[in-house]
């Protein structure tokens, strides 16, 4: 058994950096490790615009420690009212690499999402045009679907049309849950990929309940039966290039999730290549780890993978309870309490 495991640096291409007073805490968990993160653009207004996402850009390179060479790609906010003007300025600026579907009411910060695919066909094609991909929250907002089919519904009612649509969008499903989203994924047409989580590989939905409710581990899309949990899995491990690591790492005071109407999201940052790692240890596939978290996602959106690399030595140790979120408050990291074998030298 190997006691060292050395990657090229890995990259997040999936995370919430939040803004103002929480941006140090979560900012410095990711640059700690990750070499770029795509920085999700849920913000509460929204980042819809390129100059909005220079300036955010901008507190996140001053919330970083001193001598760190973190990069965030940014990412724009999809709107009903999106111009295909600003998806020319956004295809046309270095920094930011894509866009964001959230369906509206879907998640977090979703409310000024897009209401119906029509209204955003015109803006797509100007991503299509361009290359620049669309980064999509695969739910249904439809009141009448169970929580837990939502994101086959998806699948089934938005997603298979519009990759037929836009035949040459490129496309991540962002942070699937189910094993339908894995055989959509493998099924469909080139310049489709999707990003995995920790806790939808570690978990499944019986973690949400057993032992009482467990606030810290639900996100959104929710944790599924642990069918799916192996569906995913086999995705990550299974050595295809389609499936590449994104934390969704979203963090959320230790009051909004410990409440009577708790936020959705894990806040995995501090653990995140720990927790893949344990997957893949459970698999045995450790040798696939480094293509998964370092080679994939700079391949699919067509940049240089990392040059530095990053070693994790075998050490069992446990995640903190609390840690200092802001300005008073405290934060519980996914997996707080637990133990895991593998820790970032
Ligand atoms: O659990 C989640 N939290 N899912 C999302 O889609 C958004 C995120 C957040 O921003 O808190
Ligand atoms: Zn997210």
């Amino acid at each position: 058994m190997p006691e060292t495991l050395t990657l090229t640096r890995p990259d997040d291409w999936h995370l919430h950096l939040r803004d103002g007073p929480a941006l140090a805490t979560s900012v410095r968990a990711t640059a700690e490790v990750f070499g770029r993160a795509i920085v999700m653009p849920n913000l509460g207004p929204p980042v819809t615009t390129v100059e909005q996402a220079l300036a955010y850009r901008g507190r996140i390179l001053e919330a970083l420690p001193d001598g760190s060479d973190f990069e965030p790609l940014m990412t724009l906010y999809l709107t009903d009212r999106t111009s295909r003007e600003e998806v020319q300025r956004a295809a046309a600026c270095e920094h930011v690499l894509a866009f964001k579907y959230y369906p509206a009411g879907a998640t977090t910060n979703s409310e000024s999402g897009v209401t119906g695919l029509e209204n955003v066909y015109s803006v797509l094609e100007v991503m299509e045009e361009k290359g620049l991909p669309l980064l999509v929250h695969g739910e249904v907002t439809d009141p009448a679907v169970d929580v837990f089919d939502r994101e086959k519904a998806f699948i089934d009612r938005m997603l298979s049309g519009l990759v037929e649509r836009f035949s040459s969008l490129r496309l991540v499903f962002e942070h699937i849950t189910t094993a339908d989203a894995v055989q959509f994924v493998m099924g469909a047409r080139e310049g489709v990929a999707a990003t995995l989580t920790p806790q939808h590989l570690l978990m499944n939905r019986n973690d949400l309940f057993v032992g009482g409710l467990q606030p810290h581990n639900y996100c959104l899309p929710v944790l599924k039966r642990g069918a799916h949990q192996e569906a995913l899995r086999r995705a990550a491990t299974g050595g295809n290039p389609r499936f590449f690591l994104g934390t969704d790492s979203a963090p959320h005071a230790r009051g909004a999730k410990e409440s009577a109407c708790g936020c959705a999201g894990c806040f995995s940052s501090p653990a995140a290549l720990p927790l893949y790692a344990q997957c893949f240890e459970e698999l045995q596939a450790l040798d696939r780890l480094e293509a998964f978290a370092s080679h994939f996602g700079p391949d699919f959106y067509g940049i240089d993978r990392n040059t530095s690399t990053l070693t994790l030595r075998r050490e069992t140790w446990m995640v903190s309870d609390e840690l200092e979120f802001h300005s008073g408050e405290k934060i519980v990291p996914y997996w707080a309490g637990r133990q895991l074998s593998w820790q970032v030298a």
